[in-house]
């Protein structure tokens, strides 16, 4: 009978211990920007001007550098919503993570820019099936990032 409640508290709180990981709340500004900065904005940030003149565009029209951009998403957010709160699986900031490295859509492309490991994906998912709170982040200004 003893056992019985000792395994119960445990049980408990092993329990407790998992769902206050759990339910963390993603915080954007020092968890999630870093990984885009890191992995996506020298390709989808403001035009620019390169050491040759040559101005750079955003690809796919997306700006991932200020909360409106990444909320507005890219060309194709229309058919395929780049951010869908909420849901991660109708996200293409997310989904497209995971399609195989030599997919065409996989981001970020292979060879340019760091792959995001497994952890990254999953803080991104979590923060997404989150509602996708950006707390008081707006913008990052310190630009271009190359
Ligand atoms: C080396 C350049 C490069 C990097 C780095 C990069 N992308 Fe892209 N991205 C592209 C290009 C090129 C396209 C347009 C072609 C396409 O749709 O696949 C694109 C398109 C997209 C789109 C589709 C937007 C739309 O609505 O049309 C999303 C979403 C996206 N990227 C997300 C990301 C995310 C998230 C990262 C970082 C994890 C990232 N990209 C990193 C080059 C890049």
């Amino acid at each position: 009978m003893r056992k019985n409640i000792i395994l119960a508290v445990i049980t408990g709180l092993a329990f407790s211990a998992a769902s206050a990981i759990g339910e963390d709340k993603v915080d954007f500004e020092k968890q999630i920007w870093p990984i885009l900065k890191e992995s996506c904005i020298k390709c989808h940030q403001p035009v620019y001007e390169d050491e040759r003149g040559r101005s750079r565009r955003p690809k796919a029209d997306l700006i991932m550098t200020n909360k409106e951009g990444l909320v507005k998403g890219g060309e194709a957010n229309e058919d395929a919503p780049n951010l869908t709160p909420g849901d991660p699986t109708k996200s293409t900031y997310y989904t497209r993570l995971l399609l195989d490295l030599d997919d065409d859509e996989h981001m970020p492309p292979e060879d340019k820019a760091p792959q995001l490991t497994g952890d990254q994906k999953k803080l991104l998912e979590k923060w997404i099936k989150d509602g996708a709170d950006f707390g008081d982040w707006t913008e990052f200004t310190d630009l271009p990032v190359k």
